[in-house]
């Protein structure tokens, strides 16, 4: 998208040290933003800012949980005290893992609902106060899970819808401030952690690329240009909207990923 159209905005990705979100950030510096990025991993986190840093933006790594409110919102701050109001926030913070409901215990169901839904949860009350209202945009990233069920997925399953309904709510609860609230769902995408984690064979990626009627991978590029989007004055009248960058996978139903399971005694 247009060249510097974010000049001096902040950029808030959270889980935005790799993979997708990293490819969000990316875009959103190229685009002029100053960009703080969180995660679990100093290292990562670092990592991140340098790459942003070399893209020429202002940008800053912050090592958090998202499922520690506390340490969610003294981010945030620090974040504000050296980038200002957030224009545009980014939750996406997640973790998945294939596992049947039958295997699954209740602390792995727990965690990534944890992660993924009350980690989107913390990320958004808490940075609500910090956000520049009217204009302010939220992107929450979702999942074809979030729509689809999909076999052996019932953590993400249930964790994306509920992010998806909660990205309605929030729309509809702070469109009157000005606050935009949309989801991007991503579909398969290259080269990233969650490809590596539910298509792990060479067989399992062909499964998942023919499935997609655009007939291949998404790229971090294909997800970046509709988060610039979205934040975008062009997107203006659009909230409470989840857009799928998934070249049509999410129309053909759950993928499913019961040959990709291989038992942890196994692993
Ligand atoms: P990824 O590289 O593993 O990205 C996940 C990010 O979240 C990492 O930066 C990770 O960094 C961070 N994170 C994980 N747990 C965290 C926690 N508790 N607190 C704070 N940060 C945390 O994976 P990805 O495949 O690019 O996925 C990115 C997003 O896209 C996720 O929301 C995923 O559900 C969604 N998605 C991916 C695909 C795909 O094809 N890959 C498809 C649909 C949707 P740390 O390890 O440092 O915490
Ligand atoms: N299958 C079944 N259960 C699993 C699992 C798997 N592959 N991996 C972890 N779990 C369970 C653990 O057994 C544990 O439950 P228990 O206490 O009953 O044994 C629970 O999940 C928490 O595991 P733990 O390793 O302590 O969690 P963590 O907070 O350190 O890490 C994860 C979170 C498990 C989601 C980890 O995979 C992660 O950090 N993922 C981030 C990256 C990612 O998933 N990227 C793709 C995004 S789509």
């Amino acid at each position: 998208m247009h060249e510097q159209t974010f000049a001096g905005r902040h950029v808030f990705v959270a889980g935005g040290s790799s993979g997708i979100n990293l490819g969000i950030a990316r875009s959103f510096a190229r685009a002029g933003a100053n960009v703080a990025v969180l995660s679990r991993s100093p290292d990562k986190v670092q990592q991140a800012a340098e790459s942003l840093q070399a893209l020429g933006a202002q940008a800053l790594g912050i090592s958090a949980d998202v499922r520690d409110a506390a340490a969610v919102e003294a981010a945030l701050r620090q974040a504000q005290q050296r980038f200002g109001d957030i224009d545009v926030l980014v939750s996406g913070a997640a973790g998945n893992f294939i596992a049947p409901a039958a295997e699954l215990s209740p602390n792995g169901f727990k965690t990534v609902v944890d992660i993924d839904l009350n980690g989107t949860f913390h990320v958004l009350r808490l940075a609500y106060p910090m956000l520049k209202k009217p204009g302010a945009s939220i992107i929450n990233i979702s999942a074809p899970q979030g729509v689809n069920p999909t076999l052996y997925q019932v953590h993400a399953c249930a964790a994306k819808a509920g992010i998806e309904m909660m990205t309605r709510v929030m729309a509809m609860e702070w469109g009157a401030v000005g606050v935009r609230v949309n989801a991007i769902s991503p579909g398969p995408i290259a080269d990233t952690e969650g490809m590596r984690r539910l298509a792990p064979s060479p067989e399992a990626l062909r499964r998942a690329t023919e499935t997609v009627p655009l007939q291949r991978m998404g790229t971090l590029d294909d997800v970046a240009q509709a988060a610039l989007f979205l934040a975008s004055p062009q997107a203006g009248y659009i909230t409470g909207a989840v857009l799928p960058v998934d070249g049509g996978a999410a129309l053909c139903g759950g993928r499913d990923m019961r040959s990709s399971y291989v038992p942890r005694s196994a692993a």
